[in-house]
């Protein structure tokens, strides 16, 4: 099996709407392998190394204070192709255009308050795993169902 990984956010409105469990749910049906997770409460700091992509665009300001308004839960997952396999369970930035079945698409009604985050490729996803996880925070095991996963 792959050790490819993914860096996910549930966001503070997800966090606060009670949708963790369904987050994480779909994920571990999906066959994706949780390899970290903690709830953790994203400080100013942290979050303008997290966004940095996005400072000096107009809603930097909103975002800032959006990820920060509460506690999230931050997931580490692994599996061949994870990272377009989270980004296409997420559906697009703005829910209204996220295809119904991705979680934006069920569960967010606007952009700003779009629930979840998910690392955009590969590059990204160690730099987000380094910035939210220790390595001593992640757990290396062998998923019950890993055989019928893969070939
Ligand atoms: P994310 O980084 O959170 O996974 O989202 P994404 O890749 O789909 O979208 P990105 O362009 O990276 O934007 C990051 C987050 O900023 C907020 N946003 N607001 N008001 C706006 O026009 C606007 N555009 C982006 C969203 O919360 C988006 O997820
Ligand atoms: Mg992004």
């Amino acid at each position: 099996m792959s050790g490819e990984r993914t860096f996910a956010l549930v966001k503070p409105d997800g966090v606060k709407r009670g949708l963790v469990g369904e987050i994480i749910g779909r994920f571990e049906r999906k066959g994706l392998k949780i390899v970290a997770i903690k709830t953790i409460r994203i400080t100013r700091e942290l979050a303008e190394q997290y966004y940095s992509e996005h400072i000096g665009k107009p809603f930097f300001d909103g975002l800032m204070n959006y990820i920060t308004s509460g506690p999230s839960v931050a997931i580490i997952l692994e599996g061949k192709d994870v990272v377009p396999i989270v980004r296409k369970m997420m559906g697009v930035t703005n829910p209204v255009q996220a295809d119904l079945g991705t979680i934006r698409g069920d569960y967010a009604v606007f952009t700003g308050r779009n629930v979840i985050h998910g690392s955009d490729s590969p590059v990204s996803a160690e730099r987000e795993i380094a910035l939210f996880f220790r390595k001593d925070e992640l757990h290396d095991y062998v998923r019950a169902d890993e055989g019928l996963l893969y070939d």
